[in-house]
């Protein structure tokens, strides 16, 4: 039972908004192609961009209805300027008890330190292959710094956690035929570290990308792939922070292996989150094309409880599910994930 229920933002399904995604920037120094259309997109233009102030107003009005943990994500948060400012404001605000963020981890070796001091709980990781020429391919990328993507990346999460941004949650996206034969070289990233490899059913978000379900893997096949190598999955309980992601151990390991089935089987029933674009628009939904423009009626002027009626009519509204049937692209979303932050 709710303590307070009149002060909750409860959408017309009931379910009660506790997360907030808010992504910064919709630029990245990367351009995945599971995630980001081919074409090179335009940027928005920096006077648009919500400022970390704005954020943390909205994040303080949130608060006051329920929502205690923020996550900060793209774009890639970390080519934000001075995003560990951000930071600090978030997790100065009464009611916010978590401040995370998702990044692709190449620029996280240099900015874990900083984060770690500004209040940040923990890092979430994109790493989808340790193959440095698939890296690129995947990633239609070159790293400048003479390194290469894996490594680098499993250097920024070496850095996280010696600053103690633990525990990291590593997120592989598997395709089928471009990376699903690295399921156990990720999975036995589990054996002596206390992270969390997630594995992500890829999700057709954008029609632009063409190529389409036959690459997703279900989660059921990653599961039976890792058990016939590596022996029986053994279900962790669900706690506080194990989100949409369905968690296993391998006896002896001391990591656990997380699935997230948005596809093969969606968990919207217990959807808690809401998300804000770098544009500051609110979205109740990763596949929704309904957006409530915040920022607009902010920089008029408008007052908390002006800005609380447009949060709470547009959660009213959230979908009961995202509504994409399994192994159907979906056809017209007008954001592609880099928009939205995953
Ligand atoms: N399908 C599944 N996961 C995706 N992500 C980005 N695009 C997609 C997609 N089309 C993941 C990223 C990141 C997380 C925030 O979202 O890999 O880890």
């Amino acid at each position: 039972m709710e303590k307070n229920p009149g002060k909750c933002l409860i959408d017309g399904c009931g379910r009660t908004i506790r997360y907030l995604r808010v992504s910064v920037t919709d630029r990245c120094n990367l351009q995945c192609r599971y995630c980001c259309p081919s074409i090179r997109f335009r940027s928005l233009p920096h006077e648009n961009v919500i400022s970390y102030e704005e954020i943390a107003r909205l994040a303080g009005i949130l608060a006051q209805r329920g929502v205690s943990s923020v996550r900060i994500t793209g774009g890639e948060p970390l080519v934000r300027k001075h995003i560990e400012r951000l930071v600090h404001f978030l997790t100065r605000i009464p009611g916010i008890r978590e401040v995370s963020l998702t990044t692709n981890g190449l620029l996280l070796e240099d900015q874990a330190e900083i984060l770690a001091k500004a209040g940040l709980a923990r890092v979430n990781v994109s790493l989808d292959s340790f193959l440095p020429e698939r890296f690129n391919w995947i990633t239609r990328s070159t790293p400048a710094n003479g390194q290469d993507g894996p490594t680098t990346v499993l250097r920024g999460i070496q850095a996280a956690r010696k600053t103690g941004l633990v525990p990291i949650k590593i997120n592989v996206v598997l395709m089928r035929g471009v990376n699903d034969d690295e399921i156990l070289s990720f999975t036995d990233l589990t054996r002596d570290l206390d992270d969390e490899v997630r594995f992500i059913e890829f999700m057709p978000l954008c029609p632009e990308i063409s190529w389409g379900n036959e690459l997703m893997l279900p989660s059921s096949e990653i599961m039976e792939r890792i058990e016939k190598s590596r022996g029986p999955l053994i279900p962790v309980e669900r706690g506080a922070g194990s989100g949409p992601a369905v968690r296993y151990r391998i006896p002896g390991h001391a990591g656990t292996v997380g699935f997230i089935s948005a596809m093969s089987d969606h968990f919207c029933a217990g959807c808690n989150r809401i998300r804000l674009t770098s544009d500051g628009k609110l979205l109740t939904c990763l596949f929704s094309e309904a957006e409530t423009d915040l920022l607009t009626p902010m920089r008029s002027g408008a007052g908390d409880n002006e800005i609380l009626s447009l949060i709470e009519e547009a959660v009213r509204q959230k979908a009961s599910w995202h509504g994409i049937a399994q192994n159907q692209v979906c056809p017209s979303c007008s954001r592609c994930m880099f928009s939205i932050g995953g």
